[in-house]
């Protein structure tokens, strides 16, 4: 996709489509005036005509306008002005590609007015373009065996009107946003194959695949003898009762000028999650294939990084195994050994992410790094609480997650704070152990957070729980890619834009 800035003289613009915005109230936008000039009045008498109630999410595409450059107009709804703010613009973009995407047109020119410049500044103007269409454009890699329908035509994208320094802004929120969107696919496509394809084996052939295509980003892979020498007997509990092998996967991103202390993300990486002995319900037990989103993520947001160059120190450690149910499996009750050296008493196999985490997080204490994010759809009980709308953001920092929050909301994709008060770690007591893995129903996803937290004591750590919002299920079934949004503007942010 080729995208670029446009400032001024929409009318003799030269593209297949000109999209404009147009309100509930009828009466015609900042952009859309020259254009009703040019074409002699036909877009006040339309509006007026009341063809095009301009509610949220519908478009009319308007053929062989007379008058304009361009061949065609697309009209594509604000809402109300009331409520126009930036929810309701992505939404009017989105609605447009997709009306674009039912077409053969292949270049564009975006003229849907903007949301105040509080709202949507110049450079995140330019992201969000960027972004919304690589998401909207975004096709399942599906196994159907059905011949593909033709790739979308759509291949000229310019957006405006943005005028002197803020062109120059634009134009870098449409590199980054393009970024972003393909860090996304990256996420989405691997989250969305199925477990007897994204084997732990997968997600490493994954990540070597990228430090082939990056020379920034170098790759280690520890196998099962390499995990038992470095004692992680939580990750390989997890594993014991598959004969599919485990993977700790690490991914090292150095960009210009990069500081010492990386910043380590950390992504939980359970291919398959049937509980183990303690076992899932069949219904929609396949959405479990999703349960290695977390790691799909963390290589999402390396390839972003080495992509774009950011001047930062990334580290990605995955810790990839599938939770099986077997005749060597973990047992309730069962005492395990983590890195760290404490014992934990497996009292529910099927709270298996907190196990494969503590030992990855233990294992980035080696490069004193100057925070660690993991990422993990770690419980049911974050869905309870946050539905699919916010992530659970947990920390023993409060500035970092106040950072990851705030990039949350700059990318749309938001997460909210829980606390993580010692009172739920006091929830983990064990008689035979250090601690348990399982705290009890109340407090679900922080309690396990407090688990994680028993591993993190002098590191600046948080702790995303995306179990609600890193997939859909039911008819839209896929993965959305979700944090991979939020944790490009971290990256970005900390990068210094
Ligand atoms: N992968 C699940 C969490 C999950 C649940 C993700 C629903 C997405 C949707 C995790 O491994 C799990 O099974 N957690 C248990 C923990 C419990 C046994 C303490 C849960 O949430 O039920
Ligand atoms: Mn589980
Ligand atoms: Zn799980």
């Amino acid at each position: 996709m080729q995208f670029d800035v446009w400032s001024k003289g929409l009318a003799t613009l030269e593209a297949d489509c000109l999209v404009v915005g147009v309100f509930e109230e009828g009466e015609l936008t900042e952009e859309a005036q020259p254009l009703d000039a040019a074409t002699g009045g036909r877009l006040a008498r339309l509006l007026a005509r009341g063809d095009f109630p301009g509610r949220s999410g519908e478009t009319l595409l308007i053929p062989d306008v007379e008058g304009l450059k361009a061949s065609r107009l697309l009209l594509t709804g604000l809402g109300t002005r009331k409520k126009f703010g930036r929810k309701a613009f992505r939404k009017a973009v989105s609605s447009a590609v997709t009306a674009l995407n039912r077409t053969r047109i292949a270049s564009v020119a975006f003229a849907v007015t903007r949301p105040s410049f509080s709202d949507l500044d110049d450079y995140y103007f330019g992201r969000v373009i960027a972004e919304i269409v690589g998401n909207t454009l975004y096709k399942v890699n599906d196994l159907k065996s059905a011949r593909k329908g033709k790739p979308p035509a759509l291949h000229t994208v310019v957006a405006g009107p943005v005028r002197g320094a803020g062109a120059t802004a634009a134009k870098r929120g449409l590199t980054h946003g393009t970024a972003v969107a393909a860090a996304a696919k990256v996420q989405r496509d691997l989250a969305n194959l199925p477990a007897n394809v994204c084997t732990p084996s997968y997600l490493a052939d994954q990540a070597k695949a990228l430090a082939k295509s990056q020379p920034s980003v170098k790759v280690t892979v520890l196998d099962e003898a390499g995990i038992r020498k470095e004692k992680m007997g939580c990750l390989l509990a997890v594993t014991r009762g598959s004969a599919e092998p485990p993977r700790f996967i690490v991914i090292e991103y150095k960009g210009p000028k990069a500081p010492k202390a990386p910043i380590v993300l950390v992504g939980k990486g359970i291919t398959f999650d049937t509980g183990g002995i303690s076992l899932k319900d069949p219904g929609a037990m396949d959405e479990m294939k999703f349960d290695m989103s977390g790691s799909a993520a963390v290589i999402a947001a390396l390839t972003l990084a080495s992509t774009l160059r950011l001047p930062l120190h990334v580290v990605g450690l995955i810790a990839a195994a599938e939770n099986m149910p077997g005749s060597r499996a973990i047992k309730p009750g069962d005492i395990v050994t983590s890195a760290a050296g404490h014992t934990v008493e497996i009292l529910n196999t099927d709270a298996e992410g907190r196990l494969v985490l503590c030992d990855a997080l233990h294992y980035a204490r080696r490069f004193e790094p100057a925070a660690v994010v993991d990422l993990a759809t770690l419980t049911g009980a974050c869905v309870v609480a946050l539905g699919a709308h916010h992530a659970g953001c947990m920390a023993n920092d409060d500035g970092l997650a106040r950072e990851l929050v705030a990039a949350g909301i700059r990318a749309d994709d938001r997460a909210w704070q829980l606390p993580v008060t010692e009172e739920y770690g006091d929830q983990l007591k064990s008689n035979f152990a250090d601690f348990a893995n399982i705290g009890g129903r109340e407090g679900g996803a922080i309690t396990a957070a407090a688990f994680l937290g028993k591993f993190t004591q002098g590191l600046k750590w948080a702790h995303l729980d995306i179990a609600g919002v890193a997939y859909l299920g039911g008819a839209n079934k896929g993965s959305t890619g979700r944090p991979t949004a939020l944790l490009a503007d971290f990256l970005i942010h900390r990068a210094g834009r």
